[in-house]
């Protein structure tokens, strides 16, 4: 059988950028914990995205959970979150023992629907964050998204672990919000092999997520602990990584952008086929080209007509609000998140990718509606 291709997979630079920084890193013995690599990766991320400081860390999940502590979220506060979303956007909620209220999809942007966050505000008025997630690199609607958040005086947290290198009009998504957060995960536009980033225009914050991420470890000669710490610094090994990819982050967008547009003038007359909506004020980092599948071909027939050739595509998230562990919290909306999650279909989207691979994709995609 022939090589299995991925959904989105690591993609080491061809200069081999990140060998050299990690190089850099056992050369100086700088292996653990902190270091160079490390500092550095911080500064030039955040001069990146144009924000003033950056905690690199041991994952996305590990930079939800800090921006919640950040927040001031605790025990019993309540939480609005895209119900659209991969788990790790809720999960952290849980950490905090707060309670998620989950917000229905905008077909408009497939992410937070800004008047199912209007009704949540006015059935809790005493929310004490709002998490919205950019989806698959497209942006959430953020002038409106922030509008309301800024009314009600509520703070704002911007999962952006998928949408490194994407813009909202002309800001970067992540920036927004009083914290935004990224991913290095395998599967994410640039990868450290695993990692995370979280990012604020408010310094101090950001010095105290590290503080917090490092066991909260007074100033004192002796081990001393005023607060419950935990063990989410970067390693200076994975941010030499980070340091190379984010080197190649532009030319990494611009092949995602590619497959996107290769996969839309291919497929895009088929009967049925709708591809996800890029908005005149969004400029994504097309992380994973998606699709909605409306007539008489489902989801099902494409998964299996592609893992038969060893590629591999998967389903839409499956909304927070419809899964086992979450059902028992509030939802808000009408069930347009439901609607893509239950017709959508991520295509293989790995920036390896060649023509002719894109091309058998295709071909086995028309070859299921004929
Ligand atoms: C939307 C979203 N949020 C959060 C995460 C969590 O990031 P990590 O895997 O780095 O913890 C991911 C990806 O894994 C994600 O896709």
């Amino acid at each position: 059988m022939s090589e299995r291709i991925f959904l989105s997979s690591p993609h080491m630079s061809e200069e081999g950028y990140e060998q050299q920084y990690v190089q850099e890193a056992f050369d100086t013995n700088w292996i653990a914990p902190l270091g160079t690599n490390v500092n550095e990766f911080e500064n030039e991320l955040a001069e990146k995205v144009g924000i003033k400081s950056a905690a690199a860390l041991s994952s996305g999940t590990a930079a939800i959970h800090l921006a919640l502590k950040a927040a001031g979220v605790e025990e019993g506060d309540i939480v609005f979150c895209s119900t659209l979303t991969f788990s790790a956007t809720a999960n952290p909620i849980m950490y905090q023992h707060a309670t998620p209220v989950f917000i229905d999809s905008d077909e408009k942007t497939w992410n937070m629907d800004p008047v199912a966050l209007e009704e949540a505000f006015e059935k809790y008025p005493e929310v004490k964050a709002v998490i919205v997630v950019h989806l698959y690199g497209l942006s959430a609607d953020m002038d409106r998204i922030v509008d309301i958040c800024k009314k009600h005086d509520v703070a704002l947290i911007e999962d952006a672990a998928e949408s490194l290198g994407g813009y909202y009009k002309d800001k970067h998504t992540g920036t927004f919000g009083d914290y935004g957060i990224f991913s290095f995960n395998g599967n994410k536009i640039i990868t450290t092999s695993g990692g995370g980033m979280l990012v604020s225009n408010n310094e101090e914050k950001v010095a105290k997520a590290r503080f917090w991420a490092t066991q909260s470890r007074d100033q004192a000669r002796h081990y001393q602990h005023s607060e419950i710490g935990y063990n989410y610094r970067m390693s200076n090994v994975t941010a030499g990584i980070g340091r190379g990819q984010l080197k190649v982050l532009d030319q990494r967008v611009e092949k995602k952008k590619y497959i996107y547009d290769f996969y839309k003038r291919e497929l895009g007359d088929l009967e049925g086929i709708e591809f996800m909506p890029v908005n005149e004020w969004d400029r994504p980092n097309y992380w994973l080209s998606s699709i909605q599948l409306t007539g008489k071909v489902r989801p099902i027939d494409i998964f299996e007509a592609l893992e038969k050739e060893n590629i591999e595509s998967r389903p839409v998230w499956k909304p927070m609000h419809m899964q086992p562990f979450f059902e028992q919290y509030d939802f808000v909306g009408q069930g347009v998140s439901e609607k893509l999650f239950e017709n959508g279909v991520c295509l293989p989207s790995d920036t390896k990718l060649k023509d002719e691979e894109m091309n058998k994709v295709v071909s086995i995609i028309k070859g299921v509606w004929e």
